[in-house]
């Protein structure tokens, strides 16, 4: 029979990596939880409307990506009905704050998630078809203050202060103002006829691109389209006063919190609903997919879906990215948490009478807030000093003397010596010896 694999584009996280992940996670909801946000977590899949309305269908996230099957009524109070493995999950955020009318409190609301994404993308390094975001979404009424820059330069500060506590270095963030529902009907024409008398020089990709989404044309990679991209109209030129005031505003506010930053005035995104603040952390050890994160404003998302006004502005770090980039960045990372912490003691029942004394005694070692390993009875005494040498700072040895009289033999293996604790004794022991 062949053997079965993990599924192309997915993997499995494994002891050690997976503590350098909770490392993460634990540190992004701490700084999260400083900024008052509170977490979200929306199912996994969704009907595909939303992201059809909400990301865009000519994104190529919806087009090409999107694991999407036609799940079939059971009952007959169930309809047939089109469900998507969400691609990503700033659509299901904004489509739960409708569900649940968070609007009418009438204040922001800021939200967090951390959890797997899916898109049937190539595969490669720092690309996986089910990867891992922490995002966070502002999202409010406009009487609430959603549309301020002030809203925009918090997330984008709170995101500097997550990165350098994580320990990121050499982060670079690039920001844009894409503009706003009135400016880009007129950029999108600019670059529709700048287009027009040279995209039969293009690629394939981006020949059809020209054509259902020229916005999409500016983010191309093809190094043979270029030239031809540095020579198109550039969105800048084509903001209103208040999309121009409103970036202005809030690289001031970047500058007064010295969160350094580069425009790019080239700088788009592969989803359909962001307006004005565009933006993306890169990280040169990434390779050719370089954006650690990104986000930005997407003040029509709402109305897009059904909703009501409500403006936002979010992010979403790629987690598989960021912890490629600490793995590169701290060789010792892994060993310094995982591997050069081992337990505190392992316990070694000397005969399979003692197994289920040793499991009682692990676990009133574990409540008193030790890291403990069983062996088993039926191991030889070398056998079990071997493994707990690898695994523990200490053995515990039980056999029917110890039961009987409650005092056991503890050996250290930093110092080889061995000494007998009484029981009631023994917690404290292992933690106050180092
Ligand atoms: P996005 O740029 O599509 O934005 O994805 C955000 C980040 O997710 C990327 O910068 C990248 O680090 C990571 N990512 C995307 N695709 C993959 C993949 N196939 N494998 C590994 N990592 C990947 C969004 O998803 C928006 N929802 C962000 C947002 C929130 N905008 C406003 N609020």
């Amino acid at each position: 029979m062949s053997t079965l694999k993990a599924v192309r584009g997915t993997r499995d996280l494994l002891p050690p990596e997976t503590e350098l992940w909770n490392r993460v996670e634990s540190t992004a909801r701490a700084v999260f939880a400083r900024y008052d946000f509170g977490e979200i977590r929306t199912p996994v899949f969704e009907d595909t409307q939303l992201f059809a309305r909400g990301v865009g269908e000519e994104t190529d996230i919806v087009s090409k990506e999107m694991y999407t099957w036609e799940d079939r009524a059971r009952a007959q109070s169930e309809k047939a009905q089109s469900l998507t493995l969400r691609p990503e999950n700033t659509a299901g955020v904004v489509r739960a704050y409708i569900e649940h009318k968070l609007g009418e409190t009438g204040l922001i609301q800021k939200l967090y998630y951390i959890g797997p994404q899916f898109r049937r993308e190539r595969p490669q390094k720092g690309r996986y078809r089910q990867f891992w975001q922490i995002g966070a979404e502002v999202i409010g009424p406009p009487s609430a203050g959603s549309e301020s820059p002030l809203r925009d330069a918090e997330v984008l500060e709170m995101l500097a202060t997550l990165l350098n506590e994580l320990g990121i270095t050499g982060w670079k963030l690039e920001i844009n103002s894409v503009g706003s529902a009135t400016d880009r009907p007129r950029y999108l024409a600019a670059l529709r006829k700048a287009l027009a008398p040279v995209k039969h020089k293009m690629s394939e990709d981006n020949q059809r691109r020209a054509e259902t989404n020229p916005l999409r044309v500016l983010d191309s990679k093809d190094p043979q389209d270029q030239e031809i991209i540095e020579a198109l109209p550039c969105i800048a030129d084509y903001l209103d006063e208040d999309s121009k005031t409103h970036f202005a505003a809030v690289l001031a506010a970047l500058d007064a919190c010295g969160v350094p930053y580069h425009v790019n005035p080239r700088l788009v995104r592969g989803l359909d609903y962001y307006t004005r603040t565009a933006f993306e952390f890169i990280h040169g050890g990434l390779g050719a997919q370089n954006a650690l994160l990104g986000g930005g404003r997407y003040d029509g998302l709402s109305e897009a879906i059904g909703g009501p006004k409500a403006p936002g502005i979010g992010f979403a770090i790629g987690l598989d990215r960021l912890i490629l980039t600490l793995q590169a960045q701290e060789q010792t990372v892994l060993e310094t948490i995982y591997i050069n912490t081992p337990s505190d003691a392992y316990i070694a029942p000397l005969g399979e009478g003692q197994n289920a004394a040793a499991l009682a005694l692990a676990h009133e070692l574990r409540n008193s807030g030790l890291r403990i390993e069983v062996g088993d009875g039926s191991f030889r005494l070398k056998k079990s000093f071997e493994i707990a040498n690898k695994l523990a700072r200490k053995i515990v040895l039980l056999g029917e003397d110890e039961l009987r009289s409650g005092i056991l033999t503890v050996k250290d293996f930093a110092t080889g010596g061995q000494t007998k604790i009484p029981r009631a004794e023994l917690a404290a022991a292992l933690k106050s010896q180092p």
